[in-house]
């Protein structure tokens, strides 16, 4: 199968590199700047394309690497496009965030279409691709795409997960949950910390350490395992001192006060003798 790319940015250049690696053809890239589609090319040892007839006669599967915004119309402006036989094509596209349904245009006019979200953080056109043997993929779309899909990943050996197509949103706020959400909370430890008089480079030093291990311990032990501190003690004191010290910064005050009820609900699974509805009471009426 032939695999060729709309989009020649970061998971463009990244996704394709390491399908090359891995004994894949890959037809070559289409994107806004022919430039980009240019220089994929290089990076791939493929062809570049500066039209999307072209590229989708040689490609068996395409690749819609857009940002998100312009998947839809880049499936539209694909549809409209003369003399094409949809019939025996793959479409599919990156997103965490939209399922397959966004290729509706093209599905209508006989293609088959997916998804397949590669679960990763890809900064560097040049260097993510050797992220990729670590990803988790996960993957949906019509009976043949997402059949075509997970052939694709497994002939790759990576983990994947064929997810309904309904839970996307879900499966793309778990992912913000797990990286974008986490952002914001080490952001606020470290403001905290120059509030006591740490400078920022003193305060990333002295996170970088826990935040590796207790990310660590999550990963290796699960949430359960790998709680600890006021919550998971019971400590009511040692909490209200906290949400008072944080009476001037009302954001952090709900965002501490909202996580504490959450750990609370692991903390009882840990500890089943334990009764932490006192603390649980002072939660919902502080903060
Ligand atoms: N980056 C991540 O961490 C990550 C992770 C997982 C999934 N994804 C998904 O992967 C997809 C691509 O993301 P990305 O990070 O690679 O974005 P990106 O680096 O911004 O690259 C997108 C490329 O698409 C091209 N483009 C924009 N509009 C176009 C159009 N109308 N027609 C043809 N080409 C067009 C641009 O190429 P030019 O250079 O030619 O202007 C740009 O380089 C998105 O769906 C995103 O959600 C991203």
């Amino acid at each position: 199968m032939n695999i060729g790319f709309i989009g020649a940015g970061k998971v463009g250049f990244s996704f394709g590199k390491y399908l090359s690696l891995n004994q894949h053809f890959l037809s070559g890239y289409y994107s806004k700047n022919l430039d980009s589609a240019l220089e994929a090319g290089k990076f791939t040892n493929s062809l570049c394309f500066d039209n999307l007839y072209e590229l989708i006669k040689k490609s068996d599967i395409i690749l819609i690497t857009v940002p998100d915004g312009q998947i839809k119309a880049v499936a539209q402006e694909i549809a409209t496009i003369q003399g094409l036989n949809f019939s025996n094509k793959f479409f599919g596209h990156c997103s965490g965030a939209f399922n397959h349904t966004i290729l509706s245009d093209l599905k209508s006019l006989g293609a088959y279409t997916f998804s397949l979200h590669p679960f990763l953080a890809i900064s560097d056109k040049y260097k993510s691709y050797r992220d990729f043997s670590n990803a988790f993929f996960t993957i949906e779309g019509d009976d043949m795409g997402t059949k075509m899909a997970s052939s694709l990943v497994k002939s790759l050996g990576n983990h994947y997960k064929v997810i309904d197509s309904n839970c996307k949103p879900k499966y793309h706020t778990a992912a913000v949950f797990a990286t974008n959400l986490m952002v914001g909370l080490c952001d606020m430890a470290s403001d905290l910390l120059m509030d006591c008089g740490f400078s920022k480079e003193e305060a990333s030093l002295s996170l970088s350490n826990i935040l590796r291990a207790n990310l660590e311990n999550v990963i290796q032990k699960g949430s359960v395992n790998a709680l600890t501190g006021p919550v998971e003690r019971n400590d009511e004191g040692t909490v209200i001192t906290h949400l008072n010290c944080l009476s001037n910064r009302e954001d952090y005050s709900h965002v501490y006060k909202d996580l504490s009820l959450h750990l609370i609900e692991i903390a009882k699974i840990k500890h089943p003798d334990r009764d932490y509805s006192d603390l649980e009471e002072k939660l919902m009426v502080l903060g």
